[in-house]
C-alpha cells in the first residue's frame, strides 16, 4: 500500500487545525532554524540592522596566487553570497599583505622597487579573485595610506595603555613565516647543499637566530582573558578541533612578542611612531587591516562588531592568540567566529615552488571553468583535514554532480520533446495529492520530503562552513529527482489522453519546482550556472532570494508564480562534459586512423 507523503502524515493534525498554506512539519531544530532563517529574510533589499562583515587572510605578494589562496577566497565569497541572499548588508575584504623582509626580498630579487613589486603581484591577486567572480566589497593593500595611519593609531593606543615596552628579544625567527619561535618549535635539517641549519617544526621553513632590541608586547598578561573567551564562546573557532588546539596551547607559556624589528634589518614597513629607529612588526601590522576596512579608527563599530574570519590552518595561532591580545589591549570587540580551513596538497605534499607541484588557479579556471573550480573546491574541501589536488578528480566531479546529474535534469525537464510549449507546465492535485489516491509512488513523497528541508539542511551547513555537507546534500536531492523522473517515464505517457497529459505536466512541474530550489541555493556556490538554471526555468531576478524558496506551493494548495510562465530562452548545456586531455589525444589519433583507412 502506498504510503502519504511522510511530512504530511506525521503532522497531519497541524496542517489541518493549523490551514496552513505551507508545508508544516514536527518542529525539529532545522525547521525551528528555516523559519528564523526566512523571517528574517522577508525582503530582498538590504535591512541597515542586518549586517554582515567576512574577511579573507590578506595575502603575501612574495608569489603568484595559487590554488590555496583562492580556497581562501571562494569559501568567504560563499558565506557573503548567503548571507545577501538572506538580505543581509554584507561587506567582503581581501587584499595583500605587502611589508616584510620576504617581500623586500622578492623585490630586490625581480630587480623592482618594493612598491611596484608589490602593486604588479596584488594586481594579479585582484585578478584571479575577478576572474573567478570573487564579489569582495573591499581590496586593503598593507600600503596604502589609510591603514598605515589605523595600524599607527593602533599602536599609540596599545603603548598609551603601557602594553608596549621596550625590550630585547632574543630567540629564533623565520623569515619565510615572519614568525618568532621558541627552541621546541625548531628543529635539526639539511639544507639543499648539505649544510646543518635549523627549521620550524611547523613549517620546515628555515628559522634563524635573533638578538635585537626591540618593543615588545605584553601577550602574557591576556592569557587568562583569552581562555576566558574561548571557554565562553565554545563557537569562537570553528571547526571544534581547532579551538581545541587553541585551547591547548594555552595550557603553555605564553611569552611576550616582539612586535618591531630594527630598521637597519628591515626597511620595508610601517615605523614605529615615534621611533624611527624601528619597523612595526609585519603581522601586526598585517591583522589590523581588518580593523581598517571597517573605517578604525573612527567609525568602525557598525561592521567591527559582526566580523568574521576565515584562516587557514597555518596562521591560526596568529588569529586565535595574538589579534585577541591585541584588540583586547586596544579595548576592541573580539570576532565573532574564525572559521579554519586545512589545505590543498599536492600528491600528497605541501605546494611549492621547489618541488614545482604548484597549481595556479586562473590556469585550472580557464580549463574546468570558474564555477567548476568553485564548486570542485567548496565540495571536495574539508575544514578538517588536507585533501589532495588532482586534474581527475575535477574532471571525475564536475561531470558527474554539474553535467549529467545537475545539466542532465534540466535538458530532460526542458527538452522540447517532453515540454513542446516551453512553459512551466500545471500541477494536477488529483495526480499528486496529499495523501493517497494519486499517481505519485512513496518514494515520490520521500523526494518531496528532502527537497521542503533541504533549505535549512543547507543553510545549517553553509553557516558552519560545511559547504561540502550542503553540496552533498543538494546533490543527493537531485539524484532522487532524477530517480522520480526516470521512475515514471514521462516521454512514455500518452499525450493523446488528458489525464496522461496531466500527470506529464505535474511530474515536470514537481521537477522544475525541485530544479528552482537547487539553482536558488547553489548561487553561493556556482553563480554563474545557478543563474543560468535559473533563467531557464524563467526565474525573475527579484524572486532567487533565500526568501523565495517556498518550494512546490501547488502541492500545498497555494497559488505558484511559475506555473504557466515561459521557460528562458536560453536552451545551451548548463554544462558543458570535460574531456580528459588523454581522452583527446585518444580520439585525434583514433581519428587520424579512420582518416587513413578510408
Ligand atoms: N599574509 C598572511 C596572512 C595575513 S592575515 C592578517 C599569509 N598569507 S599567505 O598568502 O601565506 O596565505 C594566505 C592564506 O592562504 C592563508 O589562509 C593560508 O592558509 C592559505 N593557504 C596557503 N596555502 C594553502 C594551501 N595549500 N591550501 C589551502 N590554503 C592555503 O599567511
Amino acid at each position: 500500500m502506498r504510503t502519504p507523503f511522510l511530512f504530511i502524515s506525521r503532522s497531519f493534525r497541524t496542517v489541518r487545525s493549523l490551514k496552513q498554506r505551507h508545508f508544516v512539519s514536527p518542529a525539529s531544530a532545522l525547521e525551528r532554524h528555516q523559519r528564523v532563517v526566512v523571517r528574517y529574510s522577508s525582503t530582498h533589499s538590504c535591512n541597515d540592522n542586518k549586517n554582515y562583515y567576512i574577511t579573507t587572510p590578506i595575502f603575501y605578494v612574495n608569489a603568484s596566487p595559487h590554488l590555496g589562496h583562492l580556497y581562501s577566497a571562494v569559501i568567504a565569497d560563499c558565506f557573503h553570497r548567503y548571507k545577501l541572499l538572506q538580505g543581509f548588508n554584507s561587506k567582503f575584504a581581501t587584499g595583500t599583505d605587502e611589508h616584510g623582509l620576504k617581500i623586500q626580498q622578492a623585490a630586490d630579487i625581480a630587480g623592482k622597487d618594493p612598491l611596484t613589486f608589490c602593486t604588479d603581484v596584488s594586481e594579479r591577486f585582484k585578478h584571479l579573485f575577478s576572474s573567478c567572480n570573487v564579489l569582495f566589497t573591499d581590496y586593503i593593500r598593507t600600503t596604502e595610506h589609510r591603514h598605515c595611519e589605523a595600524v599607527k593609531h593602533f599602536w599609540s593606543v596599545l603603548w598609551n595603555k603601557g602594553l608596549i615596552y621596550k625590550g630585547s628579544y632574543e630567540g629564533w625567527y623565520s623569515t619565510q613565516d615572519e614568525s618568532f619561535l621558541t627552541p621546541l618549535q625548531v628543529v635539526d635539517a639539511l639544507d639543499s647543499s648539505g649544510r646543518e641549519i635549523k627549521v620550524s617544526l611547523e613549517s620546515g621553513h628555515k628559522v634563524e637566530w635573533m638578538k635585537e632590541e626591540n618593543y615588545m608586547f605584553r601577550l602574557s598578561a591576556f592569557r587568562t582573558q583569552l581562555l576566558d573567551w574561548l571557554r565562553g564562546n565554545p563557537r569562537a573557532i570553528q571547526p571544534e578541533r581547532f579551538h581545541q588546539a587553541v585551547l591547548q596551547w594555552l595550557q603553555e607559556d605564553l611569552p611576550d612578542l616582539s612586535v618591531s624589528r630594527q630598521r637597519s634589518r628591515l626597511q620595508w614597513g610601517i615605523p614605529v611612531p615615534g621611533d624611527a629607529e624601528q619597523t612595526i612588526y609585519v603581522w601586526l601590522d598585517a591583522l589590523v587591516n581588518y580593523l581598517t576596512v571597517a573605517g578604525y579608527p573612527d567609525k568602525h563599530n557598525q561592521w567591527w562588531n559582526v566580523a568574521h574570519h576565515i584562516v587557514g590552518k597555518d596562521i591560526l595561532k596568529f588569529h586565535a592568540i595574538y589579534w585577541p591580545s591585541f584588540l583586547l589591549g586596544a579595548g576592541l570587540p573580539l570576532p565573532q567566529t574564525i572559521h579554519v580551513h586545512s589545505h590543498w596538497t599536492v600528491g600528497g605534499k605541501k605546494m611549492s615552488k621547489s618541488l614545482g607541484n604548484v597549481v595556479d588557479p586562473l590556469e585550472r579556471s580557464q580549463m574546468f571553468t570558474t564555477d567548476g573550480m568553485r564548486y570542485f573546491l567548496l565540495r571536495q574541501g574539508v575544514p578538517d583535514s588536507d585533501c589532495d589536488y588532482t586534474d581527475d578528480k575535477v574532471m571525475k566531479l564536475l561531470n558527474a554532480e554539474l553535467a549529467d546529474s545537475l545539466g542532465g535534469l534540466l535538458n530532460r525537464c526542458t527538452a522540447p520533446a517532453l515540454n513542446p510549449a516551453q512553459v512551466y507546465p500545471s500541477f494536477c492535485p488529483q495526480s499528486f495529492p496529499r495523501e493517497q489516491g494519486g499517481r505519485a509512488v512513496v518514494e515520490d513523497y520521500h523526494m518531496l520530503d528532502a527537497v521542503h528541508h533541504l533549505p535549512a539542511v543547507v543553510a545549517q551547513h553553509y553557516e558552519s562552513m560545511h559547504v561540502y555537507k550542503a553540496l552533498e546534500a543538494i546533490s543527493a536531492c537531485v539524484r532522487q529527482t532524477n530517480g522520480f523522473v526516470q521512475r515514471h517515464t514521462p516521454w512514455k505517457l500518452d499525450r493523446t489522453d488528458s489525464k496522461d497529459q496531466r500527470w506529464l505536466d505535474t511530474i515536470i512541474h514537481v521537477s522544475l519546482e525541485c530544479l528552482r530550489i537547487y539553482g536558488t541555493l547553489l548561487q553561493p556556490v556556482v553563480p554563474e550556472i545557478s543563474n543560468k538554471l535559473l533563467s531557464r526555468l524563467g526565474v525573475q531576478q527579484g524572486r532567487r532570494s533565500w526568501a523565495d524558496v517556498n518550494f512546490l506551493p501547488r502541492y500545498q494548495g497555494a497559488d505558484c508564480p511559475s506555473e504557466g510562465r515561459a521557460l528562458g530562452s536560453d536552451s545551451g548545456v548548463l554544462f558543458s562534459r570535460l574531456e580528459s586531455p588523454n581522452v583527446d589525444q585518444q580520439k585525434t589519433k583514433k581519428n587520424k586512423k579512420a582518416t587513413k583507412l578510408k
